[in-house]
């Protein structure tokens, strides 16, 4: 984990008559990652945004180095739709850097998982509040990504689910387990409150939608996220 902890705001909660001014601001903010919410009304009762979109904020989707250069900064695609794999060639041309979907929309995990690799960007599976942690035992080999919803998805502002907490650490072991580098999500009611408990379980990314966008104070809620995680990590690692 060498002392990371991402911070991908969700642009569920940003103005979205302005979105590629918001995506320039919370990177400016300390953004990592572009959280990017995809749903279908179909396997989640909300209907949000889809490849043009993510196309259109591409171009926004840097930062620029002390000398001048320019680096990506990853769209972080978390699709709530159901079948999957025919979006995924969309989002992938359309500048995707992590695509994640959740197994219960895939017929064929392991196929969909390869099928994202193809295109030379991350892939992670997504797990539900109830869904269980067996979805994980024969795919960890394969996987860059895994997200823990701390809400069930669908909607921006909810209170995070506590018992994703023994999830996270419960993930974290296996995660340790593979000696890969396998980035570990949590999505879902993540604020400045909760934050050292979810770093202090393993999180290593943080999600945030409200709490970065609501109050138009991005650095402060970005950095206060960040900060307290990396104080339950390291809270954590004295015990
Ligand atoms: C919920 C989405 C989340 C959501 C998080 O279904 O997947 O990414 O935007 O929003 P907050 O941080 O407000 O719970
Ligand atoms: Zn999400």
């Amino acid at each position: 984990m060498n002392g990371t902890m991402r911070i991908a705001p969700s642009l569920l909660s940003a103005d979205f008559a302005r979105l590629g001014e918001e995506v320039t601001a919370v990177i400016a903010a300390g953004a990592d990652l572009i959280h990017f919410d995809v749903m279908d009304n179909h396997y989640v009762p909300n209907l949000t945004v889809g490849p043009l979109v993510c196309q259109a904020i591409k171009p926004y989707c840097h930062r620029e180095t002390k000398v001048g250069e320019k680096t990506d900064v990853l769209i972080d695609v978390h699709l709530m739709v159901k079948p999957v794999d025919a979006l995924i060639p969309m989002f992938a041309q359309a500048g995707a850097g992590i695509i994640s979907f959740h197994p219960e929309a895939s017929e064929h995990i392991d196929r969909t998982l390869q099928l994202i690799q193809s295109f030379g960007i991350k892939a992670g599976l997504v797990l539900n509040p109830a869904t269980p942690l067996h979805c994980l035992d024969h795919v960890m080999d394969r996987l860059d990504l895994i997200l823990l919803m701390s809400v069930n998805p669908g909607f921006g502002g909810q209170s995070f689910i506590e018992s994703t907490l023994p999830k996270i650490e419960a993930v974290r072991k296996r995660i340790e387990a593979t000696g890969r580098d396998i980035w570990l999500e949590v999505d879902g009611g993540v604020k400045a409150d909760n934050a050292q408990r979810v770093g202090g379980a393993g999180a290593d990314t943080l999600v945030a939608g409200s709490a970065v966008f609501t109050g138009g104070r991005y650095a402060q809620a970005i950095d206060a996220i960040r900060t307290n995680a990396l104080a339950g990590r390291n809270m954590q690692r004295q015990e």
